[in-house]
């Protein structure tokens, strides 16, 4: 079994984060850099709208085989290459390009997520690591179109660009500036957008920015007060909801479920009390029949 309280030991979560970050680093320089002026979509996956460029799979590509090269054990899940199981107990849950559609319009708000997390009840099952039974160890999220590199490693705290980052008591909800993401099937994006008619009366307005895990690094960072999002993928949260929680915030899902695909909510503890009763009020975790 996998002690997370013994791979949590600082050498450990030390050397998971800084290779989080340089692997981040690298493949954010590569789509950075390389990304083609006549950029176009490789591939779609759950609906016409849900893309995939040919930098995201070389983005993937280059974290996969630096990762095999750093750290050859352990087990690596990707959006785009799937899960494969390693040995040592540490997997590396990526998304190589977070915010594709930014990406491919030229909109500088995605990043490259990378984080180690541990899940001896997902390697029980023979499954990969999941939010609802995974400890998160160390994370980056690297944004190298807006010049945001966040960082954070278990018990160690959480960084933008070096600087420690803690979050500030929650205004209240009706002065609360609201992250939110919206998923690709028409059904869910109805559900979201009847959810989004009753909240946006009752804060201080919404933003949109396209990349889940820039959104939880700007809670973290006090760019939003709090997010939500229904439909988040394990590669889309699991750097940055480290991010948040070592940043002293809360990261959980409605009903008393933690966060994941149902539903991440983030924020200040306190604020995050609220938005999860008023989402729960109006059902955000459900979508419509089509
Ligand atoms: C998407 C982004 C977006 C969020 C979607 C995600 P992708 O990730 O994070 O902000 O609203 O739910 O799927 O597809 O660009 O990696």
């Amino acid at each position: 079994m996998t002690d997370p309280r013994t791979l949590a030991a600082p050498a450990l979560v030390d050397d998971l984060v800084a290779v989080a970050e340089e692997v981040a680093r690298r493949a954010g320089t590569l789509a950075h850099e390389g990304r083609p002026a006549d950029l176009g979509v490789a591939a779609t996956k759950t609906s016409a709208v849900d893309v995939v460029t040919a930098m995201d799979l070389a983005s993937e590509e280059l974290l996969r085989s630096r990762l095999a090269e750093l750290r050859p054990d352990d087990g690596v899940l990707g959006e785009e290459g799937g899960h494969r199981a390693g040995t040592s107990g540490v997997t590396w849950v990526v998304d190589p390009i977070d915010g594709t559609v930014n990406y491919l319009y030229g909109i500088p708000a995605w990043s490259v997520s990378v984080a180690a997390v541990v899940d001896d009840d997902a390697a029980a099952r023979g499954t990969a690591p999941s939010p609802d039974t995974w400890t998160v160890l160390a994370g980056c999220v690297h944004a190298p179109a807006e010049g945001r590199t966040y960082t954070a490693a278990r018990g160690r705290g959480a960084h933008a660009d070096g600087r420690p980052l803690r979050l500030a008591p929650p205004p209240p909800l009706e002065l609360s500036l609201v992250g939110t993401g919206f998923g690709y099937l028409a059904a869910r994006r109805r559900a979201q957008a009847r959810v989004l008619t009753e909240l946006l009366p009752r804060v201080r307005d919404i933003r949109r920015a396209g990349s889940a895990a820039l959104d939880l690094c700007g809670v973290a960072d006090g760019r939003l007060d709090l997010y939500y999002e229904r439909g988040l993928q394990p590669w889309d949260m699991a750097a940055a909801s480290l991010v948040v929680l070592e940043a002293g915030g809360a990261v959980r899902g409605l009903r008393g479920a933690a966060a994941g695909p149902a539903m991440t909510v983030a924020g200040a503890p306190g604020g995050v009390d609220a938005l999860v009763a008023l989402l729960e009020e109006l059902g955000a975790d459900v979508d419509d029949a089509t």
